[in-house]
């Protein structure tokens, strides 16, 4: 069977994977994408972020986002929304302007309004906030943090409920993964923002891991943010090695792959997996992990690799 398949057979909701526009005129590549008994669900990789739908304040584009989501349509799969708020990849006029807390109150409302309106009842789930925290637990200080304190993820939560409301809410953070300061300052924010009844329905473990060093404490994080009433999901799972790439580190990947899987099936509130696309031909990873690679389950020829057996095994 195929992965999304055998995800839909074990109780989850979808196995899926991010894409990127530029990935989408390589026919190898979409003949592979396209099948939704493979991937039941799809995460822009880049085209809905800031600096792609509001490079200038009040300056709507969604061409690119709109070819993601049409193509999740066309295949009848899920839809992430990825991302409203994040410290990276924002346009110079948000992450280098100067507000009052007022004016960055209402740039972040109508920054989440109108994307997410856009996309209503189109979107399965929004990455609404993405990677608040530092690794230590403290907050990053970015714009908005600066100028707003810790309200601006309540101010985007409320945003995007009132532009979808079926859509699900998520905060996505990575390193939350094993018991640390990170995951501890996300599980206070998840307590703080249900005890004030602020619209958060999931948390996002992104699940970026290095061979051999896959958290052994994962499936036991995903169930203690469960048991505040949220959702789980496995957002961006890739798991790099040093290359090259040698027949012990693919079957240490495999493995890898197997236990990440297994962690998510283990817990029933953990809907589902996306890996940070499925081919290491446009993985993210060369180019932002020097010397790092080989972290997809398909080789860069579209080969499956032992990792995807991996995952068919560990759901
Ligand atoms: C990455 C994209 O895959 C790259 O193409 C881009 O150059 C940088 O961002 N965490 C996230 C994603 O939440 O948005 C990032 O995506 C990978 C890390």
């Amino acid at each position: 069977a195929k992965l999304n398949q055998l995800a839909k057979s074990k109780g989850k909701l979808y196995f899926g994977t991010a894409t990127d526009n530029s990935e989408l005129s390589d026919t190898g590549y979409t003949a592979i994408l396209d099948d939704n008994t493979m991937f039941g669900q799809i995460t822009p990789a880049n085209s809905m972020k800031w600096d792609a739908t509001e490079p200038e304040q009040g300056q709507f584009t969604f061409s690119g986002g709109d070819q993601i989501a049409n193509l999740a349509k066309s295949n009848s799969m899920l839809l992430r929304g990825h991302n409203c708020v994040w410290y990276n990849q924002l346009p110079s006029w948000v992450s280098s302007g100067s507000f009052t807390a007022a004016q960055l109150t209402s740039i972040i409302q109508n920054h989440c309004s109108t994307l997410v309106t856009h996309y209503k009842g189109q979107v399965y789930a929004w990455d609404v906030v993405n990677e608040p925290f530092n690794d230590d637990g403290t907050w990053r200080t970015d714009v908005f943090y600066n100028t707003l304190g810790t309200s601006y993820v309540s101010i985007a939560l409320n945003a995007a409920r009132q532009a979808d409301p079926n859509a699900k809410l998520y905060i996505n953070e990575y390193n939350i993964e094993y018991v640390g300061a990170k995951a501890t300052s996300l599980l206070n924010l998840v307590k703080t923002l249900k005890s004030q009844s602020v619209p958060l329905d999931g948390i996002g473990f992104q699940c970026h891991f290095i061979v051999g060093q896959v958290p052994t404490g994962l499936q036991s994080q995903l169930s203690t943010f469960a048991a505040q009433g949220v959702e789980v999901a496995i957002t961006e799972l890739d798991i790099r090695m040093t290359l090259p790439s040698t027949p012990a580190l693919l079957q240490q990947q495999k493995t890898d792959y197997q236990n990440t899987i297994a962690a998510c099936s283990a817990v029933e509130a953990c809907v589902g997996v996306t890996v940070w696309d499925w081919t290491d031909k446009y993985s993210w990873v060369p180019n932002t992990f020097s010397g790092q690679g080989a972290a997809c389950p398909w080789d860069q020829n579209f080969a499956k690799k032992p990792a995807y057996d991996g995952i068919a095994i560990g759901f």
